[in-house]
């Protein structure tokens, strides 16, 4: 069978990402009404981590499709503190609704999911993996503040190494064609794994500095600050010498462009004066407020209520381009602790391998170390 999951944001080509702006703009204008587009359908929005926009906004778009919403908001208060598997969870959800929407500490906790499942899956936010739903809307805002996204200058700033929204992001600002900077004190870069996937998929060019004083931002349109995913770190230590290593202050924004703007996925701790906000450039309520039209133009896509041509529907299964399946001899879990695979048993290891020769394991797509062949 066929799905239209979004689990990367390489689920969802260009021209998808197009039709669902048009798709978003529409349903922009109607915001405060009730449309029934959706009446016959029951999101569920499982929730292993906090979240405010992301379930919040999930929940009211399906709400003004028509739709009905059932939510696990809390691991602990289901049979998840008794210790029952995501595998097992997502079969028992799967037989009450539609659509999965699901967030969850691990890298892959997606991938796994829809493995086991017979409704779309929609990735909420998997670890430090992905996060490609928040990626819809901040190209959106992008899209909206400065009329394109091709050639737009967009530096990103803050806790690369674990942020998954700039996961997300990043491969979707060198398809569309923008010029990327990224900002990031040393030991908070980008994953290796991630800059080596850029350069094998795309020719961007992205420039690197460690400090916002540094970093040219007289020559940026967009100024998109994370903040340190303190619940990612291995150990506290790190997070202490981190703490504070960045900040985007007024100071920081006299030396921005005029018609700069300045995009945060919320929420925000130290790393954004809140003095900024008064600021026209401060664009970051806007950006939260798009995720409702967003996410009621994928989830009627997603659904099949609204067609988007280039919307492609996917083989379960399917392997990324450029990679094939492979066996890790001898046969072994994934090196990360944070994957999927790693933690439940349930979940079978699976490893892809590409033309390179690297091995990458398929739910967190961290790159593993095998041992060398001998002849
Ligand atoms: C982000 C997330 O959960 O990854 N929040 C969000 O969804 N808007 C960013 C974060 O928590 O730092």
């Amino acid at each position: 069978m066929s799905y239209h999951d979004v689990i990367s944001i390489r689920d969802l080509s260009n021209k998808a990402i197009e039709g669902l702006f048009e798709l978003t703009a529409e349903f922009s204008s109607g915001m405060r009404g009730k449309l029934t587009l959706a009446q016959h359908a029951v999101m569920a929005a499982l929730f292993y981590e906090p979240s405010t926009r992301t379930r919040m906004s999930f929940e009211a778009a399906m709400i003004r499709l028509g739709g009905s919403v059932i939510s696990m908001t809390d691991p602990a208060a289901t049979s998840v503190a008794k210790g029952e598997t995501l595998a097992d969870t997502v079969r028992i959800v799967e037989s009450y609704s539609d659509l999965l929407v699901l967030r969850h500490p691990l890298s892959g906790a997606a991938q796994a999911s829809a493995d086991f499942i017979g409704i779309p899956v929609i990735n909420a936010g998997d670890g430090s993996r992905e996060h490609p739903t928040q990626t819809l809307l901040d190209l959106y805002t992008i899209y909206k503040e400065k009329g394109r996204i091709a050639g737009v200058s967009v530096a990103l700033c803050g806790d690369l190494k674990h942020g998954r929204t700039v996961h997300s992001l990043v491969q979707a600002l060198a398809r569309f064609g923008a010029h990327i900077c990224c900002i990031a004190p040393p030991g908070l870069e980008l994953p290796e794994s991630l800059c080596r996937q850029l350069a094998d998929e795309s020719q961007v060019v992205i420039s690197n500095y460690p400090s916002l004083e540094s970093a040219p931002l007289r020559d940026c349109d967009v100024l998109y600050v994370t903040r340190l995913q303190r619940e990612r770190f291995d150990n506290a230590e790190d997070f202490a010498r981190l703490r504070s290593s960045y900040q985007v202050t007024r100071a920081t924004l006299e030396r921005a462009r005029v018609d700069a703007i300045v995009l945060h996925p919320l929420p925000r701790v130290d790393e954004l004066d809140f003095a900024l906000d008064g600021d026209p450039r401060a664009a970051y309520f806007r950006q939260a407020a798009y995720g409702v039209p967003v996410r009621m133009a994928l989830i009627a896509a997603v659904l099949g209520l609204r067609d988007i041509p280039a919307l492609q529907v996917s083989q379960r299964n399917l392997v990324a381009p450029g990679w094939e399946l492979t066996a890790v001899e001898p046969a072994k879990k994934c090196s990360n602790s944070r994957c999927i695979a790693y933690v439940e048993p349930a979940i079978p290891p699976s490893f892809q391998k590409n033309t390179t020769g690297r091995v990458r394991c398929r739910y967190c797509e961290a790159l593993q170390e095998v041992p060398c062949q001998t002849s």
